[in-house]
């Protein structure tokens, strides 16, 4: 990895790991960012372990090939299923964003503490949010909320549909468990953090809510940053996109997840 300056790799399904780079962007700052949203093929949420692993593989040395010192992926989906496969494929740092966000929810909570972790489908059938919280003492409950994606990506964040929704998935994860803490193990929940606290308060739910891109920013940060000199200026990060699908859409939706208008979004072809 070059001593400063790193270029950060940031890789998810789509568009919503630029909430992890939203909260990477403040973090690290003289670094530039690339971020790849493989658009054309979401959601990974509901593939098989080996298209899902395919298509990570393929994006991984994609922007290893771009000069990439640091990979971050954001996708939780990818992480869940993928991770080792992407380390063995690329010869550079990655870091995935489960046990950045399982070690959030353990110093959120404590020992045997009981977490809600809603996810995609293959996120929850593949139990990594389990192994990760359970090597941290917590006792888990997974739910996976597949139409959550979609209503996010039509952009009904504040919606009595994406209300009622959560109302559904929420109370029936409750009837199995009394969580401290509710982790959103998907790129996409972030958004919709505040109705999902509030379901849960009207639920009768103390639960605290932990976003695992936070929590993700934060480890990256801590691998990537040495302490500056008062007497160095500060240099903002800058970062460019590649979406394998509309460029258009991208900027659009985009900028709803990174909160800023994206300018510079490329349009790549990685195949089928
Ligand atoms: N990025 C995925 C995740 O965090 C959600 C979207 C998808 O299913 O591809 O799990």
């Amino acid at each position: 990895m070059s001593s400063t300056n790193p270029i950060v790799g940031v890789f998810d399904s789509g568009f919503g790991g630029l909430t992890v780079l939203r909260a990477l962007l403040p973090r690290i700052s003289a670094a530039h960012y690339i971020y790849l949203g493989d658009t054309a093929r979401l959601p990974y949420g509901a593939k098989s372990q080996q298209t899902i692993a395919r298509y990570a593989v393929e994006s991984a040395r994609f922007l290893e090939a771009r000069g990439c010192d640091y990979l971050v992926i954001a996708c939780n989906t990818a992480t869940a299923l993928a991770l080792d496969d992407i380390r063995a494929s690329v010869n550079i740092p990655v870091l995935g964003v489960i046990e950045p966000g399982a070690q959030s929810a353990a110093e959120a909570t404590g020992l045997n503490s009981e977490v809600l972790v809603l996810a995609t489908t293959a996120t929850v059938q593949s139990h990594a949010y389990d192994t990760a919280c359970a090597a941290r003492g917590l006792r888990v409950t997974e739910a996976a909320c597949p139409l959550l994606v979609p209503l996010v990506e039509e952009g009904w964040i504040d919606h009595p549909v994406t209300r009622e929704v959560l109302r559904i998935y929420l109370s029936e994860a409750l009837q199995n468990c009394s969580p401290e803490a509710v982790l959103l193990g998907c790129t996409h929940y972030p958004l919709i953090a505040k109705a999902i606290a509030q379901t849960l308060e009207d639920l009768g739910s103390e639960a605290t809510v932990i976003d695992s891109a936070e929590a993700t920013a934060a480890a990256a940060s801590f691998a990537l940053t040495s302490p500056r000199h008062p007497s160095e200026a500060f240099i903002p990060a800058t970062f460019e996109c590649f979406a394998t699908d509309s460029v258009e859409k991208f900027q659009r939706l985009g900028s709803l997840f990174l909160q800023q208008p994206i300018s510079q979004v490329q349009l790549l072809d990685l195949g089928g």
